[in-house]
């Protein structure tokens, strides 16, 4: 089976880097991605989001010291559903999302780019047809997803006027909204050339958030709410996560984590 309809015209791209300092000493010897979340290893929710969109066609991008394990639990992807394929990129160094999303830029072949960090467990059912919308438009847009947070400190944060985002703050004293920036984002083309222009942030990193305000800026930046949002990267939303996934296991069935063409 070759790839399917939406993966022709968008490449998924899976982030599973870092170097997980906010998980040690868990991360001592492992992967941040694979620590388990209920029986599963984390990375494979955000698999499930991505394959439950319709992507068959995954980049999985790691740090050089992980690509072993990281390679060990997902294989060539075919345990996930006819046709699935996983492609590997090393990220030599922790530079930053922006950075790791450079190394997609072969990979992508002129798709449109659909990115998720690897730490991100969604349950949500509007993510599938608001990607392909943003596969199907004439119009090349960035598309972000935000969430409702009670403390958005932690996240990138939106700024809207009316019900446009113009600013994106990565993780601000004073969150100009309650909406967090959630780690699963949809680029055109174009992203790469942006990627480019950017200045390394304070920690050193080429942002996310700064590759968004870029789209921002020239007004084409779209977002889409949504609920049912988890960043299962540092040890307390870890611990929220996994009970959201051991009280619910209706909604984390097998089939959940498997291409959904
Ligand atoms: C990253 C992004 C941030 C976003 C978050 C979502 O933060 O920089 O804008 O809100 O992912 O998971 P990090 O988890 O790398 O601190």
């Amino acid at each position: 089976m070759g790839k399917t309809a939406l993966s022709e015209r968008v490449a998924g791209i899976l982030l599973a880097g870092g170097s997980g300092t906010r998980m040690r000493p868990l991360t001592k010897d492992r992967n941040k991605h694979l620590l388990p979340v209920g029986m599963r290893p984390m990375i494979d929710y955000a698999l499930g989001t991505l394959l439950g969109a319709g992507l068959s066609d995954i980049l999985v991008v790691t740090g050089r010291s992980h690509m072993g394990q990281v390679v060990d639990v997902l294989g060539s992807g075919r345990d996930y559903g006819d046709g699935v394929a996983f492609t590997y990129r090393v990220q030599d160094e922790a530079r930053g999302i922006a950075d790791a999303l450079a190394l997609a830029r072969d990979f992508s072949a002129g798709r449109r780019l659909c990115v998720l960090l690897a730490d991100n467990v969604f349950d949500c059912d509007r993510l599938r047809p608001a990607i392909e919308a943003f596969a199907a438009s004439e119009e090349a847009y960035a598309l972000n997803f935000l969430a409702e947070v009670e403390d958005a400190r932690a996240y990138g944060v939106a700024r809207l006027e009316g019900d446009r985002v113009v600013e994106i703050l990565e993780k601000p004293d004073e969150p100009p909204s309650n909406l967090a920036v959630t780690g699963l984002y949809c680029y055109p083309i174009d992203a790469f050339d942006k990627v480019d222009q950017l200045d390394p942030s304070a920690r050193g990193e080429l942002e996310i958030s700064d590759l968004n305000n870029a789209y921002a800026r020239e007004g084409r930046l779209q977002h889409e709410r949504v609920a049912g949002w988890f960043d299962a990267g540092e040890p307390e939303p870890w611990m929220r996560t996994q009970r959201y996934v051991q009280e619910h296991p209706t909604r984390f069935g097998d089939d959940r984590f498997r291409l959904r063409p």
